[in-house]
């Protein structure tokens, strides 16, 4: 798989590495015109396109279809799906459905959060040849254990116990590391630690890569957004300018102008 020996190469050449969420096609396409190195198809698809408050209604089918309009668009890059609660956390057998289905949608390789407790998913999946993402952190599936969307390994134990876990998905064959919500000194720990890439997202400057969800980044996610976000647009502003400009056109019969009509 290319783009995993690139990712690689890019920690070994303290090259930075963008990834962006992208859900449907048309976002997909600028992603894809862009620099930008890798494609989430994030399990945010729930909050961010389905307007839950949480990740944990993503379904298979959900992401696969997600996965499936992302691909239409992107072809050629590389694109990561988000394994969705609880779908690697009722054995093999499923776990593999699952990741035949989000594979099979056009995404390249699998991102799964936590470790404990499905070690024998991660090695099985990398035995199949299918590059796994880990996550740790912040790791939304479990937002309810966690007591919210908080920033995670604060304590000296709780760092141990990430770094551990770092570690382990390393050793597990995953090729790259989700960090979310974590101190920066102890991201940047984790990447000295690690020869895989960490991705960043609330983790600081030190890691390998940052991660970000394209509606923040572009100033569509809605007034709220945490502090890690930064807007390199205000979205929102110009669109609800354009609909405005649209209506404003509609009613004084400006819209449409001749050569907007067909003879
Ligand atoms: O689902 C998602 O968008 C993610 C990123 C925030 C890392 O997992």
């Amino acid at each position: 798989m290319q783009a995993v020996h690139e990712f690689a190469r890019f920690k070994a050449e303290h090259r930075k590495i963008s990834i962006v969420t992208a859900y449907d096609a048309w976002s997909a396409r600028l992603v894809a015109g862009s620099h930008v190195d890798a494609i989430l198809v994030g399990d945010s698809a729930a909050m961010v396109m389905h307007g839950h408050p949480t990740t944990l209604p993503a379904t298979v089918e959900l992401m696969a279809a997600h996965t499936r309009a992302v691909a239409s668009a992107a072809a050629g890059r590389f694109i990561i799906s988000d394994l969705p609660f609880l779908s690697y956390r009722q054995g093999i057998p499923t776990a593999i459905a699952a990741m035949g289905a989000l594979i099979t949608s056009g995404a390249q390789a699998v991102k799964l959060e936590g470790v404990d407790g499905h070690e024998d998913v991660i090695r099985q999946i990398v035995g199949s040849g299918v590059p796994v993402m880990g996550h740790l952190g912040l790791t939304p599936q479990s937002v309810n254990q966690l007591g919210g969307f908080r920033v995670q390994g604060k304590s000296d134990r709780a760092a141990a116990d990430l770094i551990r876990q770092a570690l382990l998905l390393q050793d597990l064959g995953c090729f790259s590391l989700v960090l979310e919500c974590v101190p920066a000194a102890l991201a940047a720990r984790i990447t000295m630690q690690l020869g895989i890439p960490t991705i960043g997202i609330g983790a600081g400057a030190a890691t390998d890569g940052q991660v970000l969800v394209l509606h923040d980044l572009w100033g569509v996610g809605g007034n709220h957004a945490p502090r890690f976000v930064r807007r390199y647009v205000d979205g929102e502003q110009i669109l609800r300018h354009a609909l405005d400009q649209y209506d404003a056109d509609v009613k004084a019969a400006n819209f449409p102008a001749p050569e907007e009509s067909y003879t």
